[in-house]
């Protein structure tokens, strides 16, 4: 299969690449990008020796240019929606943070080609016309996040589904206070207890905003109704999510808690392949799994989600953008953990929704929201 990895610097991206050199007789890859880690990149158009790679900065961009002659270098969001636009890949990993991976994801779906899309960002903000478009161009949104290739591993009818369960292990401060977590430092804040990611969505795990996040790309995805998503918190992260049907029965996936396995399945469906080793579940040796209600006084994020996705319209991009800008503040120690959703919640409330955008209208909205919420952390 030919595919090409936006972000392939990053977390996922890496593992992306790990997955891919287990497979060399079944992947070639086309195009690969990063960002500002230009070390990285040359480690990977060494191993993979792309014939395209894009980089964030034209100056980075001339760098690895002189190294790599027989590459073709390109640079910023014009050379990433140009990677996505080649047709000659037949799958492309969306793996870059934020909102960099909305308009290279709509390049590819106008391009008839299938996407494996980590990028959750691109759905919260304009989940709508994703999807439309992809389903307008018989492309196929194959989920990477975890708790969305459990639950496409377990829809078979989609018409008779009662619910979704998405799981989440709760986070670094599960068992912590209210008053702990306003205090909660960067470095315990990133001390994630399950996964090892990027630093965004870290803390957007430990606000609970990740599971927020969620559950508004699940409803995308598989076009159900919020009423219909169930949060449930799972702390050893074994079962990855479940559809619950009109008979009452539950299809749960589970399995040993590593992002290989479903970055591999979004890269390899409808097949499965051995790929990369990975420890197996065992049911005696677990002894127990444990579920509990998520506790909304201490993670009031994922209401204010729940709330952005019921009522549509520009706020889950307004919400997104407030929730970035503000988690770059906190990283930055600029302000607390409490005021991610503060400062979110506000922008929210002042937010004239729109309905049925447009992409521009989208973009725009989102472009307004970060100078605002800057703006706010000026007047600090
Ligand atoms: N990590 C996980 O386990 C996980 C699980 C499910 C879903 N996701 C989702 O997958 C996406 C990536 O997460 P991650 O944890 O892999 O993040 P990450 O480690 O921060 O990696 C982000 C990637 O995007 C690149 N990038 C960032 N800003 C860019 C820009 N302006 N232009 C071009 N490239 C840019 C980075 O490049 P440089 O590093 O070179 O700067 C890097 O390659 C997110 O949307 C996240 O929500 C992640």
């Amino acid at each position: 299969m030919k595919i090409s990895i936006l972000g392939s610097t990053g977390s996922i991206g890496r593992q992306a690449v790990e997955v891919i050199q287990k497979m060399p007789d079944f992947f070639k890859v086309v195009s690969i990008s990063g960002g500002d880690n230009i070390e990285e990149l040359r480690k990977q158009i060494k191993l993979l020796n792309p014939q395209n790679v894009c980089v964030k900065s034209e100056q980075n961009a001339l760098i690895l240019q002189k190294e790599f002659p027989k590459t073709n270098v390109l640079s910023g969001d014009k050379g990433l929606i140009d990677i996505a636009s080649d047709k000659t890949n037949e799958r492309i990993l969306v793996s870059v943070s934020g909102k960099t991976g909305l308009k290279p994801t709509l390049a590819a779906i106008e391009n008839k080609i299938d996407i494996a899309l980590a990028n959750k960002e691109t759905l919260v903000m304009a989940g709508d016309i994703v999807m439309a478009r992809a389903k307008e161009n018989g492309v196929k949104i194959l989920p990477v996040d975890s708790e969305h290739g459990a639950i496409h591993q377990c829809l078979s009818k989609r018409t008779e589904v009662e619910k979704l369960i998405i799981t989440a292990s709760g986070g670094p401060f599960r068992n912590k206070t209210v008053d702990d977590i306003k205090n909660a430092t960067v470095e315990e804040t990133l001390h994630h207890p399950r996964w090892n990611m990027g630093k965004k969505i870290t803390i957007d795990s430990a606000t609970l905003m990740n599971k927020g996040l969620e559950v508004i790309e699940a409803h995308h995805l598989f076009n159900i109704p919020y009423e219909k998503i169930q949060v449930v918190v799972h702390p050893q992260s074994i079962v990855h999510s479940a559809v619950e049907y009109v008979d009452g029965s539950v299809i749960a996936q589970l399995g040993f808690p590593s992002m290989h396995i479903p970055i591999q399945y979004a890269l390899t469906y409808p097949d499965r392949h051995e790929g990369i080793e990975t420890k197996s579940f065992d049911f005696i040796k677990a002894q127990r799994l444990d579920f509990e209600a998520p506790d909304l006084e201490k993670f009031p994020c994922l209401k204010l989600a729940f709330e952005a996705g019921k009522q549509g319209g520009t706020l889950p991009a307004v919400m997104n953008a407030a929730n970035e800008e503000a988690v770059f503040m906190f990283l930055a120690g600029k302000i607390s953990l409490r005021e991610i959703y503060e400062i979110t919640k506000k922008i929210m409330n002042e937010h004239k929704n729109i309905q049925n955008p447009s992409l521009e209208q989208i973009l725009e909205q989102d472009i307004i929201t970060r100078e605002k919420t800057k703006s706010l952390f000026q007047k600090k």
